[in-house]
């Protein structure tokens, strides 16, 4: 999968490409099946909300073959490569909960502000790509962002280790205020909430400052994010656990697009 020059365009002018249907159902419920396993583990790489609920695993493509696929997909690695012009390999590999009633919030934050404070990534040649499992809905924790923001190259932000499980360089309210105020004009919308059915794909800029609310519904809303980074960009300070920010620069290989559904036909052939 190659980015159209509209797509490029868009992702240059507002920060994010938003890819509705991305994913089959089928694949979905390969990997939404895989995750609520994975997130029911009692290891390092799961976190819990300060409630108990699943907050996120980390690294789950390393101990999945699930999610071991999804981590070299064309269909994620592709646009990136496209992109960065360059290969690329896995920076960190998030599988966020955002249980249902229990979900925390995500603060303002922009992901390269903790890529190169905490882990010494030269620039901001590394993105998320978020994977939804589950519908996102406008009321079930949705991931926000502010159009245009990652213009604004690496914004001061403070660490903030106390509000949830997750250590996270925040962004104060008087910088929301002013992106989202600058966002909205002429025109704009300040922030967006993109929200779709699973198997949806939004990829965002390093640089685009995102959050997203409690989830105090039934619904849960999981999504796996997925950080590419390019292979001539790699992290130069180890300073947190491996298994949050990779230190194996190898590039990816891509498998087949079709390889989430051939496994989920083998698995299942296998079981009758
Ligand atoms: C993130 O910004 O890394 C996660 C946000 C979310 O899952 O809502
Ligand atoms: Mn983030």
């Amino acid at each position: 999968m190659q980015l159209n020059a509209e797509q490029l365009k868009a992702f240059d002018e507002q920060g994010y490409v938003f890819f509705p249907n991305c994913f089959s159902e089928e694949e979905i419920l390969l990997m939404r099946a895989e995750a609520d396993n994975i997130l029911k583990l009692d290891r390092q790489e799961v976190w819990h909300e300060k409630t108990g609920a699943p907050r996120t695993a980390f690294a789950a493509h390393t101990f999945s073959e699930v999610f071991g696929l999804l981590a070299r997909h064309p269909r994620l690695v592709e646009p990136l490569r496209q992109l960065f012009g360059e290969d690329v390999y896995v920076h960190q590999f998030k599988l966020n909960a955002k249980a249902a009633f229990e979900g925390d919030v995500w603060q303002w934050h922009q992901d390269y502000g903790t890529w190169a404070r905490d882990d010494g990534m030269p620039q901001a040649r590394a993105m998320n790509i978020a994977v939804f499992l589950d519908e996102v809905l406008p009321i079930n924790g949705a991931l926000m962002v502010i159009p245009k923001s990652h213009k604004h190259g690496t914004l001061a932000a403070g660490h903030d280790k106390s509000t949830t499980s997750y250590p996270l360089w925040t962004l104060d309210n008087e910088t929301v205020t002013r992106l989202a105020a600058e966002a909205a004009e002429p025109g704009g919308v300040g922030i967006v909430a993109p929200t779709g059915k699973p198997g949806s794909v939004l990829m965002f800029h390093g640089n685009l400052v995102h959050a997203s609310p409690p989830n105090i519904t039934p619904y849960p809303r999981k999504i796996v994010y997925l950080t590419l980074c390019a292979v001539s960009n790699h992290i130069t300070k180890f300073t947190r656990a491996e298994w949050i920010a990779h230190r194996d620069f190898t590039p990816i290989v891509p498998v087949d697009d079709g390889a989430l559904l051939d496994y989920a036909r083998a698995h299942r052939q296998a079981a009758e």
